[in-house]
């Protein structure tokens, strides 16, 4: 009975607040300075968006992506005035960096290799999309990014087109993985796009995919280290979820119950 967008917003917090998360939120990883940094985005069936990019000391990051969206005339905020915007707005500051994280990070510094894997644990970024019964679309995206990435770095996930994309009348589409090769490609919204010309949410996922996977072959990159996954649902509330290699599953929840899934992929390995 909620709306879409309360949805996807309260559903993300869960996995945020989450201090065994290790990619999200609370308990995400650090940067390679040892500064927990993180991105989110929401966007409505409408197409009012919100954003922040490399945001410290806040957990729930989603909300204020939304409070970036419902409170403000931008579109997206970044570094320290993502966080003075959420101090403005109540939102409390903590330290996000948990024992564990502190730990990887000492360890991590031994060699100090900037060496970011994507995929660490199976993907990296919660996305969620709802469809309510009013027939409305939504989807937010949160991250900690890449672990040990350099400071200032971001992902696709705060990025509209990249990590998420919305459309009201087609479907919503999000993604997980390497979120260069996610921007590259402008990923999510080649999914709902693929949609709005009449291919399934599987097989937007699909094509998407593929695109990405050409990408990598045509400027002769290795994606040996590689994960990209997608995410779509359609007005219809027919769902598709897609990646470049096993290991990426995803959950689909309805009326029937909770299933979790696990997505076909382009590559065996
Ligand atoms: N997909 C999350 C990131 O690359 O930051």
């Amino acid at each position: 009975g909620a709306n879409a967008l309360d949805a996807v917003e309260l559903g993300v917090k869960i996995c945020e607040a989450d201090p065994r998360e290790r990619s999200v939120g609370l308990g995400g990883r650090p940067d390679r300075d040892g500064r927990v940094t993180l991105d989110a985005c929401i966007m409505d069936h409408l197409g009012n968006i919100g954003s922040v990019a490399a945001c410290e000391h806040v957990v729930h990051v989603s909300s204020l992506a939304r409070a970036v969206m419902e409170r403000t005339p931008h579109v997206m905020l970044v570094g320290d005035g993502a966080t003075q915007f959420a101090k403005e707005q109540g939102f409390p500051l903590q330290n996000l960096m948990v024992p564990d994280s502190e730990a990887e990070w000492t360890k991590w510094l031994e060699k100090a290799e900037y060496k970011p894997i994507p995929n660490i644990e199976n993907h990296d970024t919660i996305g969620q999309l709802t469809l309510d019964a009013e027939g409305r679309l939504a989807g937010c995206c949160t991250t900690s990014g890449m672990a040990f990435k350099m400071h200032g770095r971001v992902g696709d996930s705060p990025i509209i087109g990249a990590g998420l994309y919305v459309d009201g009348e087609v479907g919503a589409a999000t993604a997980t993985g390497h979120g260069e090769e996610v921007i590259r490609t402008v990923g999510s919204f080649r999914v709902v796009a693929a949609m709005k010309s009449g291919r399934s949410p599987q097989q937007a996922c699909e094509d998407a995919v593929r695109e990405i996977h050409k990408f990598f072959v045509r400027r002769g990159k290795p994606w040996a280290d590689t994960q990209i996954g997608f995410i779509a649902v359609s007005t219809r509330g027919e769902v598709g979820g897609y990646a470049l290699r096993p290991g990426f599953s995803y959950a689909v929840a309805s009326a029937d119950g909770v299933r979790v899934l696990t997505a076909e992929s382009l590559l065996d390995s």
